[in-house]
């Protein structure tokens, strides 16, 4: 049996589930799981001590799922404590907030901390992972846009939404598919259903797609020097040119500079 499996009671019908929150502090963790399960936001920033814990009942499709939630403290002083319950997880809610930039570049060094817990034998392949750009209500301080964060998280393979626990948007939606993708991949034998993947991005993918997203011009979103041309390039030159080429109105899509009339 996958060591990520989880409990069940009744083969079939009601299964246990083991989900934890991760992201840098005050990214609003505990916010999130209070909007959804107490329907309630509170401004003032009381920080995990550790790890809180819940649990909550959900249903998905003729299912009753059992779901024991460990909210996890953000600050690097809890470290020691948190270290203990990256086992045995089925899901993991990884938040960052839009309007700090340190929290979603810190997104990275938490999936390494939680893989270094896990150790050489964890698989972290078969866990359902749901990105939360949280804070969205902050329009004015949103410093970490919609494509850059949904970018990071398909390439991965992970789910991508957009909440805020203060407004409520976006959470229910949020959490009723990341219920729905767990178990999905029990039923699958504990393997991410392979249908998730058809919107992600290979790493060498996301790595061309990012420096093209932040390329100053049209000659370094090609990556080629200015002023080349079929003519004057080098052989390889030409080949990437020619190759990069086909794929120039795609990526301008992407980069948002093409207008509807353009594509028409
Ligand atoms: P740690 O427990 O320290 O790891 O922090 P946390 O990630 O659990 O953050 P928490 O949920 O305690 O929220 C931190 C602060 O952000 C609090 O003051 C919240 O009120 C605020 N906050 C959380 N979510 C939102 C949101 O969506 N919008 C706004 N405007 N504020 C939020
Ligand atoms: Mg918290």
């Amino acid at each position: 049996m996958e060591a990520n499996m989880p409990k069940r009671k009744e083969p079939g019908r009601s299964l246990r589930i083991k989900v934890i929150s991760m992201g840098n502090a005050e990214v609003g963790k505990s916010c999130i799981i209070k909007r959804y399960c107490e329907k309630r936001f509170v401004s003032k920033y009381l920080a995990t001590i550790g790890i809180d814990y819940g649990v909550t009942k959900v249903h998905v499709r003729d299912r009753e799922i059992k779901v024991n939630i460990f909210d996890m403290a953000g600050h690097p002083f809890f470290y020691e404590v948190r270290n203990e319950f990256y086992k045995d997880t089925q899901g993991v809610i990884l938040v960052y907030d839009v309007g700090q930039k340190d929290s979603f570049d810190a997104l990275d060094a938490w999936l390494a901390e939680m893989k270094q817990e896990l150790g050489p034998h964890g698989n972290m392949e078969n866990i359902i992972f749901v990105v939360c750009a949280n804070k969205i209500d902050c329009t004015k301080h949103r410093c970490v846009d919609e494509s850059e964060g949904r970018l990071w998280a398909e390439s991965k393979g992970f789910l991508y939404f957009e909440t805020s626990a203060q407004t409520g948007e976006g959470i229910n939606e949020m959490f009723q598919t990341f219920y729905i993708s767990i178990v999905d991949l029990c039923e699958n034998g504990g393997k991410r259903p392979t249908t998730n993947s058809s919107a992600s991005f290979t790493k060498e993918q996301a790595d061309a797609i990012r420096r093209i997203r932040n390329s100053k011009d049209s000659w370094d979103m090609l990556g080629v020097k200015p002023g080349a041309s079929r003519k004057s390039s080098s052989s390889t030159e030409l080949m990437y040119l020619l190759h990069l080429e086909s794929f120039s109105c795609y990526l301008q899509i992407l980069k948002g500079t093409l207008s509807a009339e353009d594509q028409g």
